[in-house]
């Protein structure tokens, strides 16, 4: 049981062959589309779904008898999958790293099916065999190609379009861009080595057009051109027959079905598929019919969207194609074609059903009938010449914003005057952000249930736009604030209302998912969000399930490549969510039906949009598997429950206890379970998670109200358990890369005469004291000289205090880590996002006989980054704590 279950694929890979698998009267073809094979069964207007590949696919083949179906993918160790047509397309065999340095372009089963052979598009090609059935590891023969005769990316092809090879006279036939055919005749008699011999090499000039496919068929040779003519000749090359008329593009491939033909070819009947740029057609010689299969527009696809009620989702190309499919019955319901706009960038329809929005590259924007498709105004809304990146309708259906790639939001108001239909008119735009715009939300005001607007950017700004007092050409900002320090907010939606307090969700690039208060805009919670492998980009909550048993709320996500969903509320758990693969090279936009049976992925540059049928009751088994309570929890701490990092945290958290309470009895401290909010900070530091100032206040604050909303009071102490959630959740999600340390040292530094990043003493001081969360001279002051040693009596003194039994020695320790790590850390940092600037003031460590004289001289001049984490902070080197803070995959 699948949470997301691949349903159906609009759209192919146009550059890939079809393939006729008809089966009888059954009119069935293969073609591919992004990681998948799709075996269309048009007779029933069906889909098998051959998934299992996590790159594109590169090519595929079948065997003769259309049984067996090979795909190999893109992947850095291309993979090559063998799928049983006939026992439910299910993968018999996978090889893989076939070319350990290259993809596979080419693949062909052998006449008897019982070999695979693969060319690679390795530096130095090389040809495998395959004795695929025996499931090998390795090839049964395999050969280098040398790279002087050019690249190959057909199997027995030159440099020329394609190459086939002729049974019955043992030919290689080769098409030309000159509309001509080279035909090689093979000798049994080869040596290795060997040289093609010229006079066994024919030049034919056949035709003008340039052929771009070719197929063998009997004793036949048929072609494919770039006009869409087809043309059959006879083993001596005399034209047998043509195809002008059947109105095609130019021809991909050309696929005969699997009967056998007796040719003198015309007298049987001929059923072929024929794969061209934009469609896969079947032709039936004997009528002389042609039909068309898909129809599809081999063009990059970034919009997509659900209607409101019905079973109706849109999709727009590059090439300014909108469809409206019926995704229940697989039909086409409408189709226009914008021919001067032309690239669509973004889809909506209005929360009625009334309206659907398109927004284009151009900066037009149309708003259409959604039936009929027709513009109304007819000539659209061209505010701006900046690409419509975002749109989106308000849920009283009476106002349109767009965000676009000028950094603007644009709102367009449904006028209603009596006696006159509705009409949109312009409103204001308004440059709101100095980055790009991420999101774009609509709301309603609790005590008025007025709409609010919202939009959110990289500059880290959450931008509140004042509708009620906006007039035309007049969009006013109510309020425009800063929500995020150094993580970038991607994406943004309302929180399901699980108390009396409502909250927007917002996502970020460091895997975290925020709360905040939507009145104040201050931050509530602090969950750590999906992780898998690229951060959630954009995020839907799925409508309630029409099924009265379930009540729980979902949200939908998607990351760079991958669809996923996630069960509310959200706690950091991360057996909550899952995702997987939907467009390897990446998902540009997605949608739910209106049901939140389907989500809709949009694949971008891949062509396609998936459909995929979402279980809620396989995502809350799999929940269920992760444990209940904190056993999910624990999973997130090196080494778990029984780990060296728990026990650490358990004796800290101890000793804070203990240190509370002053000198009772050892019984006494055994009672007490909670902690005073003040404490966390500290403590989470003495774990070696360094908050910044506005993440600690973030941290109390959750604390503080989370039980505000039901009680009306404070929360002013925490238990273990809850300090555990708080720590998983608020922690980088990845611990802090040196890579971000030197990205930090090249930003901010210069180079030294060995071309080394280095800061300068005075910079260093500088910047501590004047950017980001500053610190005063004196904090600065009290940071080195512990970080650097400069205070020994004091640490001898604590030293000699040790000894006693083993617990109170346990609790000693742990107060002198605690006092290390608390101390040395606080506020030493320096944000990433910092630009440099010239020096802002001078700092001067006077030398003057106080402890700052020799803190002056222990601090380095010249600071590298290793001399910055080794011997300043005393971090071990990177080395040594490899391995630990990169995403997984
Ligand atoms: C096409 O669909 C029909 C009806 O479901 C089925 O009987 C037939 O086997 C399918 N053909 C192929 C080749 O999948
Ligand atoms: C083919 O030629 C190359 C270089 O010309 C040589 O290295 C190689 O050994 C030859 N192979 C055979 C099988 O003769
Ligand atoms: C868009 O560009 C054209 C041509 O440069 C210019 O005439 C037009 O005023 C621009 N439109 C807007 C809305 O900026
Ligand atoms: C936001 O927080 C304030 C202060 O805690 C609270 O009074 C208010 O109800 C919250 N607003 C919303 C919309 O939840």
């Amino acid at each position: 049981l699948f949470v997301q279950s691949l349903e159906w694929v609009f759209g192919m890979n146009p550059s890939l062959p079809a393939f006729n698998l008809q089966d009888h009267d059954q009119l069935v073809v293969l073609y591919a589309g992004a990681h998948v094979g799709i075996i269309y069964n048009h007779t029933t207007n069906s889909q098998h779904i051959l998934q299992g590949h996590c790159r594109p696919i590169s090519c595929m083949c079948v065997s003769e008898d259309r049984r067996w179906i090979a795909t190999a993918d893109q992947g850095p160790t291309s993979t090559v999958m063998i799928w049983d047509s006939y026992s439910g397309y299910i993968p018999v065999q996978t090889l893989f790293g076939c070319h350990s340095e290259g993809v596979v372009t080419a693949m062909a089963f052998s006449g008897d099916t019982k070999y695979l052979v693969t060319l690679g598009a390795e530096e130095v090609q090389r040809v495998c065999i395959w004795d695929w059935t025996n499931g090998i590891e390795k090839p049964l023969w395999s050969t280098e190609l040398s790279p002087k005769h050019g690249f190959h990316s057909t199997l027995a092809g030159a440099s020329f379009t394609q190459s086939v090879f002729h049974w019955r006279k043992s030919q290689i036939i080769t098409a030309t861009t000159a509309g001509g055919l080279v035909v090689w005749n093979v000798m049994e008699d080869f040596a290795a080595n060997q040289s093609f011999p010229e006079d066994r090499i024919q030049l034919l000039c056949i035709q003008k057009d340039p052929i771009t496919a070719l197929a063998v068929i009997d004793s036949c040779i048929v072609t494919g051109d770039t006009r869409g003519h087809i043309h059959f000749y006879d083993g001596e090359f005399l034209l047998l027959t043509w195809y002008s008329k059947l109105n095609l593009d130019a021809i991909v491939s050309i696929s005969f079905s699997k009967e056998k033909y007796n040719i003198v070819c015309l007298q049987s009947k001929l059923n072929f598929v024929v794969s061209t740029v934009s469609s896969i057609v079947h032709v039936n010689t004997q009528q002389g019919t042609s039909q068309i299969l898909l129809h599809e527009n081999g063009e990059p696809l970034h919009a997509v969207a659900c209607h409101p009620s019905q079973s109706a989702v849109a999709m727009g190309n590059q090439r300014g194609i909108l469809k409206v499919w019926d995704y229940d019955n697989k039909v086409i319901i409408s189709r226009r074609v914008f021919e001067t706009e032309k690239q669509i960038q973004c889809v909506t329809f209005d929360p009625q059903g009334l309206y659907l929005a398109v927004g284009f590259s151009s900066g037009a924007v149309h708003i259409l009938n959604p039936s009929t498709l027709q513009s109304d105004p007819e000539e659209g809304f061209h505010y701006t010449n900046d690409s419509i990146e975002h749109i989106t309708f308000s849920s009283d259906s009476k106002y349109l914003a767009t965000a676009d790639a000028g950094k603007a939001v644009t709102v367009l108001r449904l006028q209603t005057s009596k006696g006159s239909v509705p009409c949109w008119t312009f409103m204001g735009r308004h440059h709101s952000h100095y980055k790009p715009i991420k999101d774009l939300l609509f709301g309603i005001h609790l005590d008025s249930t007025q709409p609010r607007l919202l939009s959110l950017g990289t500059d880290f700004r959450l931008v509140e736009y004042d509708l009620e007092n906006s007039d035309v050409n007049k969009l006013l900002i109510l309020s425009s604030e800063r929500i995020e320090q150094s993580a970038v907010p991607l994406c943004m939606t309302w929180c399901p209302p699980f108390s009396a307090e409502q909250f927007l969700l917002v996502a970020s690039d460091q895997y975290k998912i925020k709360l905040f208060n939507s009145t104040t805009k201050m931050c509530r919670k602090t969950v750590l969000g999906p992780t898998y492998g690229s951060p959630v980009k954009k995020v839907v909550v799925l409508p309630m399930s029409v099924e009265p048993r379930v009540n729980s709320h979902y949200l939908a996500y998607i990351t760079e490549d991958k669809v996923g969903l996630q069960i509310l509320p959200l706690d950091g758990n991360p057996y909550k969510s899952s995702a997987l693969i939907c467009h390897p090279t990446g998902v540009f936009a997605f949608a739910c039906s209106h049901d939140g049976r389907y989500l809709f992925t949009a694949g971008g540059s891949d062509c396609t949009v998936m459909s995929w049928e979402i279980s809620t009751d396989a995502l809350e088994a799999s929940a269920a598997l992760g444990g209940k309570d904190m056993v999910p929890f624990y999973t997130l701490l090196e080494g778990g429950r029984d780990g060296k990092f728990y026990r650490e945290m358990e004796d800290f958290f101890y000793y804070c206890l203990v240190r509370n309470q002053g000198t009772d009895s050892m019984e006494e401290r055994q009672t007490a379970t909670k902690i005073p909010l003040s404490d966390v900070p500290s403590l989470m530091r003495a774990l070696a998670y360094f908050p910044t100032e506005q993440e600690i206040e973030d941290m109390q604050n959750e604390v503080k109200f989370s039980k505000y909303a039901e009680t009306g009071k404070y929360v002013t102490d925490i238990d273990l358990e809850e300090f555990i959630k708080l720590y998983v959740n608020h922690r980088p999600a990845f611990g802090i890369s040196s890579d971000e340390l030197a990205r930090t040292f090249h930003v901010l530094g210069g180079r030294d005469s060995t071309g080394q990043l280095v800061l300068q003493k005075h910079e260093l001081l500088e910047l501590l004291q004047a950017r980001g969360e500053h610190m005063t001279e004196e904090d600065v002051a009290e940071c080195f000289t512990i970080l650097l040693g400069l205070n020994e009596e004091e640490e001898e003194e604590e030293g000699a205090r040790g000894g006693g039994d083993h617990s109170e020695h346990d609790i000693l320790k742990s107060e002198c880590m605690w006092k290390k790590n608390s101390l040395t850390n606080q506020n030493l940092r320096i944000h990433t996002t910092a630009e440099k600037t010239s020096p802002i003031f001078d700092v001067c460590f006077c030398p003057g006989g106080d402890p700052k004289y020799s803190l002056e001289l222990a601090i380095p001049v010249e600071i590298s980054m290793e001399t910055f984490t080794g011997y300043i902070l005393g971090f071990p080197s990177s080395a040594e704590q490899r391995g630990s803070s990169s995403p997984p995959e």
